[in-house]
Formats: C-alpha cells, sequence, structure tokens
C-alpha cells in the first residue's frame, strides 16, 4: 500500500467517548470561533488524514512557503493553503486555545492556537491562482475571506459516518480488501460524460481499481448539485462498469478552481487514500480561461516522482469521433475536428434547460435522463 504524505496517516478526531467528554467540557470555556463552509469541509479533511501530514490549520512558517514555492515548512510539496481565517476582534492570542463552531452552533472542535498572523490575499490569489480578479470564483472566495489567520493543530469530535464517504483509512482498507495494488483516482466536480468514462477505462486498462472519487464540498453555484451527479454516477456504473474493479465515493473538499495547484493538491488526498495512480486530464480543476489546457499535467513535472510518491496519468482533451466510431484523442485520432463530437459545460447547460438531450456521443442516454429530470426539477422549484 502506498504511503501517504508524509509518511503516516494523521487521525485528528477523538476515538472514545472519555476524549470526546473531555473535549466538550474543555470547549465551554474557551473563545468560541464560527467556520464558514469552507473552513469545515477542510477541517473534516485534516481530522480523518485526507490532508496528512497536516495536523492542523497552517502557520506562517508552512502558509508562506507553500504560498510562495508550493512546500511545506519541511519540504513537502503542498500547492494550496490550508487556513483558518478571523477578523482582528475575534482573533484569538498564541498559545491559547479556542473552540471550533460550524455555522448551526454546534462544536466540532478545538484548535491549539500556536501562530495568529496578518497575510497578503494580493499576493496569494496571485501565486496560487495566477490571477487577481475577482471574477474567478477561488479568488473571490480568497478575497471573502477574514483578515488573520489561526494556525494550529486541531482535535475533532467525530462526526455522524456519511457511508457514502470513505475516510482515507476506509478506502485503503477496503482496497487491501479487494486485493486491488494499483488504483487510480478520478478527481471530478462536473456531471460525468463520455470522455471522462473514456479516459477512467483507459486507465483502468493498466491498473488493479478505479477510485471514482467526485467532489462534493463547496463549489460555485452554478456547478450541477453533488446529489444529482451521483444520481449519474450510480446509473453509469450500473449499466457500463464492472463492479468489482470500481469503488465510488465523495471527497468532502471545497472546490478552489485554481487549476494547476490544485491538481497537485488532488493528487495529494488521493494519495492519502491509497491511490497509486491519478488522473490528470484537459484543464483539470480549471474554470474559465485562466489556464492552459495542460497547465495542470505541466506542473507536475516540477517536482520528483518520489516526493510526489503518487502517479499522475495525462489525458489528452477526449471526444467521440464519427470517423473512428469511438471515443479518441489527438494521440489516436486523425480525423478533422467536423468528425468530432465535444460540448462544453456552458453548451450542456443550455442543452438541458431547453429540454434537449445532450447526444449519446456524449453522454450515456441514462446519465442525459437523469440530467434533463435535475434541470426540469430545478426549473419548477
Ligand atoms: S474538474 O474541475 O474536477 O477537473 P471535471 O469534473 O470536468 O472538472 O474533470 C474531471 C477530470 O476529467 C479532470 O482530470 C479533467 O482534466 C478531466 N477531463 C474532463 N473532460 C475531459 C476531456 N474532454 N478530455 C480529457 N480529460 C477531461
Amino acid at each position: 500500500m502506498i504511503a501517504p504524505h508524509g509518511g503516516k496517516l494523521i487521525n485528528r478526531i477523538t476515538e472514545s467517548p472519555e476524549a470526546e467528554a473531555k473535549l466538550r467540557d474543555e470547549a465551554k470555556g474557551l473563545r468560541r470561533l464560527t467556520l464558514t463552509g469552507r473552513e469545515l469541509n477542510d477541517l473534516g479533511l485534516i481530522g480523518n488524514g485526507a490532508l496528512s501530514p497536516l495536523t492542523g490549520f497552517m502557520t506562517r512558517t508552512d502558509y508562506g512557503p507553500v504560498v510562495t514555492s508550493m512546500r511545506l515548512e519541511n519540504g513537502l510539496p503542498w500547492s494550496i493553503p490550508v487556513v483558518l481565517a478571523v477578523s482582528r476582534d475575534e482573533a484569538p492570542v498564541a498559545g491559547t486555545r479556542a473552540a471550533l463552531y460550524d455555522g448551526e452552533g454546534s462544536l466540532r472542535g478545538i484548535i491549539d492556537v500556536e501562530d495568529v498572523f496578518e497575510y497578503d490575499k494580493l499576493d496569494e490569489a496571485r501565486n496560487v491562482y495566477r490571477t487577481e480578479e475577482e471574477k474567478h470564483p477561488g479568488v473571490a472566495a480568497v478575497f471573502a475571506r477574514k483578515d488573520v489567520l489561526v494556525g494550529g493543530p486541531v482535535s475533532l469530535l467525530p462526526t455522524q459516518n456519511d457511508p457514502e464517504s470513505l475516510t482515507p483509512a476506509q478506502t485503503r482498507a477496503e482496497f487491501e480488501r479487494r486485493g486491488w495494488k494499483t488504483i487510480v483516482g478520478f478527481q471530478t466536480r462536473n456531471p460525468v460524460h463520455r470522455a471522462h468514462e473514456y479516459i477512467q477505462k483507459c486507465a483502468l486498462e493498466t491498473v488493479d481499481g478505479l477510485l471514482l472519487h467526485p467532489l462534493v464540498g463547496e463549489t460555485k453555484s452554478d456547478d450541477i448539485p453533488a446529489e444529482v451527479r451521483m444520481r449519474c454516477y450510480r446509473a453509469l456504473l450500473e449499466n457500463y462498469y464492472p463492479a468489482d474493479r470500481v469503488l465510488l465515493s465523495t471527497l468532502p473538499a471545497a472546490m478552489r478552481y485554481a487549476g494547476p495547484r490544485e491538481a497537485i493538491f488532488h493528487a495529494m488526498m488521493r494519495k492519502n487514500h491509497g491511490c497509486t495512480h491519478f488522473i490528470v486530464g484537459r484543464d483539470h480543476a480549471g474554470v474559465g480561461n485562466y489556464y492552459g489546457t495542460y497547465d495542470a499535467q505541466k506542473l507536475f513535472d516540477e517536482f520528483t516522482p518520489a516526493e510526489l510518491g503518487i502517479t499522475p496519468l495525462k489525458f489528452e482533451n477526449s471526444f467521440y469521433c464519427r470517423r473512428c466510431l469511438s471515443m479518441a484523442s489527438r494521440k489516436t485520432c486523425s480525423h478533422d475536428p467536423e468528425n468530432h463530437v465535444a460540448l462544453s459545460g456552458t453548451q450542456v447547460r443550455a442543452m438541458l434547460r431547453a429540454g434537449q438531450l445532450p447526444p449519446p456521443e456524449f453522454s450515456r442516454p441514462e446519465v442525459a435522463q437523469i440530467l434533463i429530470e435535475a434541470s426540469r426539477e430545478t426549473a419548477s422549484a
């Protein structure tokens, strides 16, 4: 089994009822911090080890080098800041502890405050997102953050287990049970289409198993809701995949739309879940025209294979070719683009709104049907 990033799978969730009671008791006397949806997504992933080796929110000694040079203080590759922001008024003092609450007022855990620091949002935007434009949804989220960052290790209360969302320890155990040695991870935030299926299956031809790992944390408002995407996946798996080669599980991470840098981040989370390989296709985690089609793939080359641990599987833009009568890419098809069926997300959304089914060359009919029903439900809601 592949080692987690940094060598050890982190667990910051209290395990005994006594520890849980102690944490609840301690929290009563502490300063209260209410986390945003994104911060709660990160908190859960720190807790279960998906963000190993992180044991908490970043202090400036990690934040600084992550922003400027994609490394943690200890030199490990890490491409995206994982931070907790508070206003100047509510900032706790370094050396104290603070209680972490969600928006509904439920206690989620405690942070040992090691560092409280100011940060430069523009600098983070420029480095991580390669743009300062607020219309970039990831940059907008950075600008919307409060002004001071609080870093330090966290301890969490256990949360209700979502059977659809396996923790890294659970996916690793499942891979072992199935006897899979090589596993390819697939990140996605969009409804599954045939190019996704094609690159997953190409990858699967060369490894033992596929972890289908749709991201279900916060996404931008015009992305298709996770629940609809999951229905699509179930229909696809039932009709077109061998059940014993695929594990479907959700990843409750927030989407950053940081393109290349997020591709590295996505790969690290899948490595922690036990994947040996990770699919990086066209414009991975991109939005608008901020990143070049293959920039995400190129960024993997700035690290050595040993320090990444997980192997990127890079795929060209894929499409259905009417001359080949199959899915293909520029690497495998020589026909003119007019023979290729490729639709953008925007085109598909427009078709669905107009009640039109995307063609079977683009989307499996079982999936298209679910999407059209979902878009009718939204229209009538
Ligand atoms: S992403 O934000 O999660 O990257 P999406 O769900 O569309 O968006 O993509 C999931 C993965 O499939 C990414 O690795 C992406 O690069 C890849 N991908 C999506 N569409 C294509 C395509 N037509 N050809 C090749 N790769 C693709």
